[in-house]
């Protein structure tokens, strides 16, 4: 397994492009099952969880050529030869459950493996099934999967989310594109990645209404047609770059950025002390204090200030300058980079779904462990600041959601190495 050491070295200064958004992508992906004619991704993150999708939608008999070195996919589902996605699939990554949506929508019936726990919590699928349901599937859960059909075809339905869910909001609105009549969802998430999956649906002929806000109306049609789309910006990938000079001190400019991607994360840097400026290419963030001052933060669905971040804005707070209080609202199990925050000298006090950080002068290199995606990313911000090496191992975490971090940090000066096999 590789690990990634990274030296401390002051200030970062220079540019970051920044990628397609991994979790669009991921729901973009599936919308090929929604067709016979073909579906070309452009600005597609080069990450293993895309790598994933392409083989569970392989495993379908969807054909998926990966282009100009991964940042065009040229998906095609002429010819579908199963409409099972297997446990072995499912099990490595959560999000294989939104080709329920659409191959139940194209096909009237599918077999699709529960993804069970992960390391940030329960995460049921229970919305994902519930909004299907009310289209008319007809739901049988058995031996692990769900075995899901509609014998008449999907039927336009009114259908409220009891809670904000990303996936279900996705999975339900692909499965009503195809639905015969009008689908009405209420409380539905409105993230970025939800618009850019309304535009691909919308260039492939669905009607929808409403992206970007918490009702989304959909008009079934009969058959979508093919389309070429642009993946969103990565606002993940963007917030985790802009904290680095946040952290280290310089200026990094993050190429492709947009405000309106993260603003509810630009408040809280600013009001730790960080400067940001859009530019004609994206956003430049300078740190203009010595050190950043605590600020409290409140994970909540967009446009709120995203769960995905929290674990770097930790990272940053470790540092600060007095007590920030940071609190968990969307999932149960999300502060395992605590521990290994606390392994370089951090002082953290987790205490259910709330964090109490205490700023440190200095924090200290250390062996640490990467326990999922964003927490990888975490430690390794904070080995920007730290005095000495911070080893983060089992970075295959990081690969599912990070492409090139060596190169993109260490264009900016920073010391950061990737050791493969140990
Ligand atoms: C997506 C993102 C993930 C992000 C999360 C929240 C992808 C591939 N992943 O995950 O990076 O952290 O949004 O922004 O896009 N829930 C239920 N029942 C369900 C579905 C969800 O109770 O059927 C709960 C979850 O356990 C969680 C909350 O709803 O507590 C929100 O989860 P959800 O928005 O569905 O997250 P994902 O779509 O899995």
């Amino acid at each position: 397994m590789d690990s990634i050491v990274i030296t401390g070295n002051g200030p970062l200064n220079g540019v970051i492009p920044i990628a397609g958004a991994k979790n669009a992508c991921l729901t973009l992906m599936p919308a090929t099952l929604l067709t016979d004619q073909p579906l070309t991704l452009t600005n597609a993150p080069r990450l293993s969880d895309i790598r994933t999708m392409s083989q569970l939608l392989g495993s379908l008999g969807a054909e998926v050529a990966s282009l100009q070195d991964g940042k065009v996919l040229a998906l095609s589902s002429h010819d579908l030869t199963s409409h099972r996605a297997d446990y072995e699939i499912v099990r490595k990554m959560r999000a294989s459950i939104l080709v329920l949506g659409p191959l139940l929508a194209r096909y009237g019936h599918a077999v699709v493996s529960l993804p069970g726990g992960c390391a940030i919590g329960a995460r049921p699928v229970d919305l994902h099934l519930r909004a299907l349901e009310a289209m008319g599937a007809q739901l049988d859960l058995r031996e692990g999967y769900v075995h899901a059909t509609a014998p008449g075809g999907l039927r336009g339905a009114r259908f409220r989310f009891p809670l904000v869910s990303v996936g279900a909001t996705e999975n339900a609105l692909m499965a009503a594109t195809l639905a015969k009549g009008t689908t009405i969802l209420e409380n539905a998430a409105r993230e970025p990645e939800i618009v850019d999956l309304a535009r691909c649906l919308m260039r492939m002929g669905a009607q929808i209404e409403g992206a970007g806000t918490s009702t989304l109306t959909i008009e079934g049609v009969s058959s979508l047609s093919g389309a070429t789309h642009a993946v969103v910006t990565d606002r993940i990938e963007l917030g985790t770059y802009m904290l680095a000079p946040a952290i280290a001190g310089g200026e990094v400019e993050c190429l492709g950025g947009r405000l309106d991607l993260v603003q509810a994360f630009v408040d809280k840097l600013e009001q730790a002390g960080v400067e940001v400026v859009e530019t004609s290419r994206g956003l430049k963030v300078s740190r203009k204090t010595d050190r950043l001052r605590a600020v409290n933060v409140d994970t909540e669905p967009f446009p709120g200030f995203p769960t995905d971040l929290q674990a770097q804005f930790m990272a940053a707070m470790c540092a600060a300058e007095g007590e920030s209080v940071l609190q968990e609202h969307i999932f149960e199990n999300r502060f395992m980079h605590a521990p290994e925050l606390m392994r370089m000298g951090a002082r953290i006090d987790v205490h259910g779904g709330t964090a109490r950080v205490t700023g440190v002068d200095q924090l200290r290199g250390a062996p640490v462990m990467a326990t999922d995606l964003r927490a990888s990313v975490s430690l390794i911000l904070a080995g920007l600041a730290a005095r000495g090496d911070t080893v983060v191992s089992r970075v295959y975490h990081l690969d599912r959601g990070y492409e090139h971090v060596e190169q993109k940090l260490g264009a900016c000066g920073a010391r950061i190495e990737r050791i493969t096999g140990s």
